[in-house]
């Protein structure tokens, strides 16, 4: 039997009717959230990701405002102009879109965001406070698989949860946020030793690798929830081939013709479609929920900062 999809489109628009029900509220008394994103540099992919964020602020109310440097601009240069957004009363959200150019101190300009406006959550005070369980703003992509399991009221607790990966952006707040949740937890990585038993273990198995179709059929267990957070590209006849199933190959072979490149995840789908119980595609799983998420983290910035929060328990929570 093929798995159930976990379909991330769905949640994603439910999430963005629901911020954009909330903006209308706060417009009437006059409240705008607003997203300042900045990004550093020409890389295509970090071009197209700001661009559909600020589209997405415009589509649902929020103010917006997108800052593109050049490559050669200086940590100090992009300090004061997070020190500008952090003063701006019209801005909430702060988002450094990563990775930034190799010569830019990233940790130190991380710092710098001001952590009632960090909607990535990526601030040592937000992961912080993520370790220890407290309320906080909570890096988006993690945030939004939570979500995805949440709608389709997957059981966490008890579960045994396997992440693949152990980035600060998604592993690791991953791992917390299902730790959480009660799952017992397990963080796997390039070095860990026999990856396919510990997979076939998982109950909920998290791929975020970025690898494509690094997980294949035989390390998953019959009827496991399987989350691929990959995001790769595929341009070549070959490799399409060998990972997508037959039913879907020429429409894919047909993107790979127009845009030079398919997206696939980490998940080898042809495989795997029978094993799990429950599976993301890729593209329409995870990736828009990362997006549904910065909106609604910039909507919960702009109620912490306003005092607002008492107001949207209905959504937050
Ligand atoms: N680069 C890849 N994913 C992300 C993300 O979620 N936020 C930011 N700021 N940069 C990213």
């Amino acid at each position: 039997m093929s798995a159930h999809k976990l379909d991330g489109v769905l949640v994603a628009e439910t999430i963005k009717s629901q911020v954009a029900g909330r903006v209308r509220e706060l417009g009437d008394s006059g409240i705008r959230p607003g997203l300042a994103a900045v990004l550093v540099g020409d890389n295509p992919a970090s071009r197209v990701y700001v661009g559909s964020k600020v589209k997405t602020c415009e589509a649902l109310g929020l103010h917006s405002e997108k800052y593109e440097l050049p490559a050669s601009t200086t940590t100090e240069e992009l300090l004061l102009l997070i020190a500008r957004l952090n003063a701006d009363d019209a801005i909430d959200g702060i988002l450094i879109q990563l990775p930034l150019p190799a010569h830019i101190e990233a940790r130190r300009v991380l710092e710098s965001v001001d952590p009632g406006k960090d909607v990535d959550g990526f601030h040592a005070q937000s992961i912080g406070r993520l370790v220890q369980g407290e309320d906080t703003l909570v890096a988006c992509t993690p945030a939004g698989v939570i979500e995805l399991l949440d709608h389709y009221s997957i059981t966490v607790a008890g579960a045994h949860a396997v992440v693949v990966g152990r980035s600060d952006i998604v592993g690791k707040p991953m791992a917390l946020l299902l730790l959480h949740r009660h799952a017992t937890v397990t963080i796997c990585h390039s070095r860990t030793q026999n990856l396919a038993e510990i997979t076939r273990s998982a109950d909920i198995l998290v791929a975020a690798i970025g690898r494509t179709a690094m997980i294949t059929g035989d390390m998953v267990k019959h009827g496991a929830v399987v989350v691929d957070v990959g995001m790769n590209n595929v341009t070549t006849t070959e490799e399409a081939a060998r990972i997508f199933p037959a039913a879907e190959l020429q429409s894919r072979l047909a993107v790979i013709a127009r845009r030079g490149a398919t997206l696939a995840g980490d998940v080898e789908q042809r495989s795997v479609i029978d094993r799990a119980g429950w599976l993301t595609p890729v593209p329409g799983g995870v990736g828009p929920l990362t997006i549904a998420m910065l909106m609604k983290n910039t909507l919960r910035a702009c109620e912490m900062r306003r005092d607002l929060s008492g107001r949207s328990r209905e959504i937050t929570e």
